[in-house]
């Protein structure tokens, strides 16, 4: 058993990460008892601040948020905590932290910055001796940029702690929907025998986002919507999807399935390029009823990178040979969804006749991770009432409307970092991306973005507000369906 955390040492306290998720998600750990007894915060930034304030700054942002803050949790939340302002990419910064960890034996550093850092923290780390044999590291992606550069991290990281020791976030593993897939899937008997390529046309995986890039351009532009997006929580879907049923749910029995999956994906040729792939770039235009900046003008100048992503991906192997998986993802679309649908076939041969040809619409799974969160099977019915020449047809969703579990006095939707945290002071890696997993799922994109070069694809303007390029549609046409939206 691995020991639990006694610390955690949050690198990067100051900023937006820290702010936004990491510190309401610890603060509702502890409303709801699940911080350990004795379990230290200790919060590290290069600025040079008091406990006190930094712990006045803390109780400001967690009271400004919907939830509001409760005086007792609040009272014993603030006394968990230390700041210690450091530079902790250098060993004798890395030294001050000791203090305030004197007695711990199992810390967990969650690393909260720039990944251009995470090497030199690791080092000077390991160079000070807060590492010890419990510790834990948990990382933000982006885990490199590539295949040759994730390795180099990975490898590095691996001179200072165990593979069992590293805790790689994808922070939609959080998400509490996400989970619910491998639930859907393996806690119910009758999806299992129909979810092959025998029963399954096609599937759907789409991440959209109404947000643009903004500020955060000096990061995006050197890696677009197929590195930030789809390299890891949409591959991270699409392996929910189709693994295998893993032994349990111990971490190694999940993320051997998932590795499978990536190995099995068809890599990308230069003529797949064209034919299975289309990169686009917002442009001015109108989102949820605002004006939106293109994404030239955010960045201050011509930009190669794609905001908008949609290909087919092909899984070589018996369960799914032949069914098309496609992904799409971009900025500035017309709404925030998230949803995976999977389409099932049509059936062999109609009995109803001519005119309820048009009614007839196979049957499909929609599985809605965002905004709202639904699970909910299109089924086909006899449209109600009298008809000559026939019975009509109408297809109605069968829904588990999970939107009710939200609802109620007290009830919330937890953050994904919460269910994450939890795990990782724990040490349960399950929910947590294996170093090979990184890798497989960077040489498939490489292959991506290989292929996008050697075919010259660059990316087509789409108007901010619109579901990307005209190509988008043309793409899944191609190949005779429809997006579902
Ligand atoms: C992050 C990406 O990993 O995920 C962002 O870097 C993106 O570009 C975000 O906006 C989306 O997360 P969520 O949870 O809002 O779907």
């Amino acid at each position: 058993m691995p020991a639990t955390a006694d610390a955690i040492v949050l690198f990067g306290a100051t900023g937006d990460l820290a702010r936004r998720m990491l510190l309401p998600s610890l603060y509702f750990l502890d409303a709801d008892g699940f911080l350990p007894e004795g379990f230290r915060l200790v919060f590290t930034a290069r600025a040079e601040l008091s406990t006190e304030a930094f712990v006045e700054q803390t109780r400001q942002a967690l009271s400004a948020r919907p939830e509001g803050l409760d005086d007792a949790v609040w009272a014993r939340f603030a006394g968990r905590i230390t700041y210690v302002g450091a530079d902790a990419t250098t060993r004798e910064g890395a030294e001050t932290l000791k203090p305030a960890l004197d007695g711990c034996k199992a810390p967990l550093c969650f690393l909260a910055v720039s990944p251009s850092l995470f090497e030199k923290i690791c080092g000077s780390l390991a160079a000070a001796g807060v590492t010890t044999p419990d510790a834990r590291i948990v990382l933000e992606k982006p885990i490199g940029r590539d295949l040759a550069t994730s390795h180099h991290v990975n490898a590095t990281l691996g001179e200072v702690f165990a593979e069992e020791q590293i805790f790689r976030i994808d922070h939609y593993l959080g998400k509490e929907t996400v989970q619910n897939l491998i639930a859907l899937r393996f806690a119910n008997t009758f999806f299992e025998p129909l979810w092959n390529n025998l029963t399954i046309d096609h599937v759907q995986i789409t991440v959209a986002e109404t947000e643009g890039v903004g500020a955060r351009w000096p990061y995006y532009d050197e890696y677009g919507a197929l590195r930030d997006m789809l390299q890891n929580h949409m591959l991270q879907l699409l392996c929910l999807v189709a693994m295998e049923p893993p032994a349990d749910m111990e971490p190694d029995s999940v993320r051997n399935e998932k590795v499978k999956v990536l190995r099995s994906l068809r890599r990308f040729t230069r003529m797949d390029a064209a034919d299975k792939s289309v990169r686009g770039q917002y442009t001015p235009g109108v989102v949820s009823g605002k004006t939106a900046e293109g994404y030239e003008t955010e960045r201050g100048k011509k930009s190669g990178t794609e905001t908008f992503v949609a290909l087919r991906a092909d899984i070589d192997n018996w369960r799914w040979a032949g069914v098309p998986f496609f992904l799409r993802t971009g900025k500035r679309m017309p709404e925030k969804r998230t949803t995976v649908v999977i389409q099932f076939k049509p059936v062999p041969h109609s009995i109803f006749g001519q005119a309820s040809l048009m009614d007839m619409s196979p049957n499909r799974l929609v599985i809605d991770l965002q905004p709202d969160e639904d699970i909910s099977l299109t089924l086909m019915n006899k449209a109600p009432g009298l008809t000559q020449g026939g019975m009509r047809l109408q297809s109605l969703p069968l829904s588990l409307s999970l939107l009710k579990t939200y609802e109620g006095p007290g009830a919330r939707r937890r953050i994904a970092y919460e269910r994450l945290l939890l795990d990782a002071i724990h040490g349960d890696a399950t929910l947590f991306v294996r170093r090979d997993e990184v890798e497989e799922a960077w040489r498939w994109v490489d292959g991506v973005a290989d292929a996008w070069s050697e075919a010259g694809l660059h990316p087509r303007p789409y108007a901010a507000g619109s579901w990307g390029p005209s190509g988008a549609f043309a793409l899944i046409e191609r190949f005779g369906k429809a997006w579902s939206d």
